[in-house]
């Protein structure tokens, strides 16, 4: 092996990195000891914002392949031509916590999973939970700070998060999972994966289908008892991190069998469910899981401040043949992920090598801006340089719309107006969850709710007992009684 030589970070040769440059022996450090300025100084700006939300996590490239042709539904390359590999890339994270957060706490799991396609990069930033607390993305800033903490105590707050879901009813699906011995995954391998939000799909004679991802694990699902997570947040609270780590080390790679559900678009008008609404389900009697797939990771980014605490995974990373639907939540989500990543990582965090497309160039005009000019270690692609132009059209060298790919135009009517509970049926999926549970599932979901539900005003606590009757009677008289109140 060819020796490797200490350099300054603009490659001069370093002929001491133990000893500051001093006046004397015993006398004080100089000014022009540039060498130590730059370590320190590079110190000093190690760290970028953490994420807002889901900011301890852990990644995993991988690849995605087809099993099933959908070309049917989707003109997208990567769902189309069966055996077909797509590389992946999985970021995998808690919710609430901060970066050095243990991670065996009861939270939703987030999963979110790039697709490098061939017509660029296609993200799925989903959970491992099928629906969400809330419908609509103006109540996500409110919602998170009841989950993060009380701004005079900093310490977690559960008057505040009860307080937010009694006035809140539409939570009672997803807080009835994340109560449930479904609540603490025991690690990222051994849990499911949902896109969660309605997505669509679009062919090539421009008909549109709705859509939703699985993902279902091949380990397994193994969650946690509260005793279990406690012990384990003590002993190793980086437990999901390690236990990926070491799995892919060993060679023992993680599967999830992908499927999709898929109603066709005009089906959307007359279900009795809105397909929009994130805190439901389509009951997979009326939409079946259609198998389409397997994704494995298998590689351990070689940076983890690079690949894992830089990547910009976003809901609006969408390519053609997949497209957005009216959801409100995803609406909102469209935008605040790429103005979150232009905040925390900055400008041009799209040609990081972990963001920019791997299997196709990205050629635009947009040019300047903090760190412009890195061009993208996979393919290259114009983001910068003398030869193209950052203006289009242009006669120098015009690149070309793909007109042949544009999605179908949706049809809106309806008034423009702020609807509030566009879908009145908080309680029934809820309570048809509560009610195929055992009763030892039962019995441990109202003691996790009562232990925190316990912490809060009397008040609050009425309200809630109130919407786990609506949800089923048997469900809201356990709560009142493991919560003793008349
Ligand atoms: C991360 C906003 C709802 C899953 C984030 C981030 C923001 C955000 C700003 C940090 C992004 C970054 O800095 O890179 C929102 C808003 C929501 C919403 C405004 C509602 C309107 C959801 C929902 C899900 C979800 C419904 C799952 C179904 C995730 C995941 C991450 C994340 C998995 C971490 C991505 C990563 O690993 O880098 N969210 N979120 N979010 N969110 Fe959301």
């Amino acid at each position: 092996m060819s020796q490797q030589y200490l350099t300054s970070q603009s490659g001069a040769p370093i002929s001491d990195d133990q000893n500051s440059l001093s006046a004397g022996e015993r006398g004080p450090v100089l000014l022009q000891d540039w060498h130590l300025i730059e370590k320190l100084a590079h110190f000093n700006r190690e760290r970028i914002p953490e994420r807002v939300v889901h900011a301890k996590g852990t990644g995993v490239y991988g690849k995605f392949t087809l099993t099933k042709d959908l070309s049917e539904y989707t003109l997208a390359d990567h769902f189309n031509e069966v055996g077909k590999e797509t590389e992946t890339f999985v970021r995998f994270s808690t919710v609430g916590g901060e970066m050095g957060s243990a991670d065996a706490e009861r939270d939703p799991r987030g999963f979110g999973l790039r697709f490098y396609t061939a017509r660029g990069n296609h993200d799925i930033v989903g959970n491992n939970t099928p629906t969400f607390f809330l419908r609509d993305g103006i109540k996500f800033p409110d919602f998170i700070h009841t989950q993060k903490r009380n701004p005079q105590t900093n310490l977690k707050d559960p008057q505040a998060m009860w307080d937010f879901w009694a006035a809140n009813p539409e939570a009672m699906h997803q807080i009835t999972i994340l109560m449930s011995d479904r609540g603490i995954p025991a690690n990222y391998r051994q849990m499911h994966g949902y896109g969660s939000h309605t997505y669509s799909f679009w062919n090539a004679k421009g008909e549109r289908y709705w859509v939703k991802f699985h993902f279902k694990s091949q380990q397994g699902v193994v969650n946690l008892t509260n005793e279990q997570a406690d012990k384990l947040k003590g002993i190793d609270p980086d437990s999901s991190q390690r236990d990926i780590v070491v799995a892919i080390k060993d060679g023992n790679f993680p599967k999830w069998t992908v499927n999709v559900q898929i109603m066709p678009e005009a089906e959307a008008n007359t279900y009795h469910i809105n397909p929009f609404d994130l805190t439901k389900v389509w009951p997979h009697a009326d939409y079946p899981l259609i198998e389409i797939g397997e994704l494995e990771l298998n590689r351990l980014p070689e940076n983890y401040f690079a690949e894992v605490e830089q990547v910009a995974l976003a809901p609006s990373n969408l390519v053609p043949g997949v497209g957005a639907s009216p959801d409100k939540m995803l609406q909102a989500r469209l935008f605040a992920y790429a103005d979150a990543q232009r905040y925390r990582i900055g400008a041009n965090y799209n040609q990081l090598p972990v963001n920019c497309p791997h299997a196709t160039k990205a050629n635009h005009h947009q040019r300047g801006g903090a760190m412009a000019g890195t061009q993208c270690p996979y393919h290259g692609g114009q983001t910068g340089g003398d030869a193209t132009a950052n203006y289009g059209p242009n006669t120098k060298e015009p690149l070309v719309e793909s007109v042949d790919l544009k999605e179908p135009p949706l049809r809106l009517d309806g008034e423009a107006d702020r609807y509030s509970r566009y879908n009145q049926n908080d309680y029934e999926q809820a309570g048809n969850l509560y009610r195929i549970f055992d009763e030892g599932e039962k019995q441990r979901l109202v003691e996790t709710i009562a232990a925190t539900l316990s912490q809060v005003t009397p008040e609050i606590q009425s309200q809630m007992v109130e919407h786990f009757t609506k949800a089923d009677a048997d469900y809201g008289l356990r709560v009142k009684t493991a919560l003793e109140i008349n």
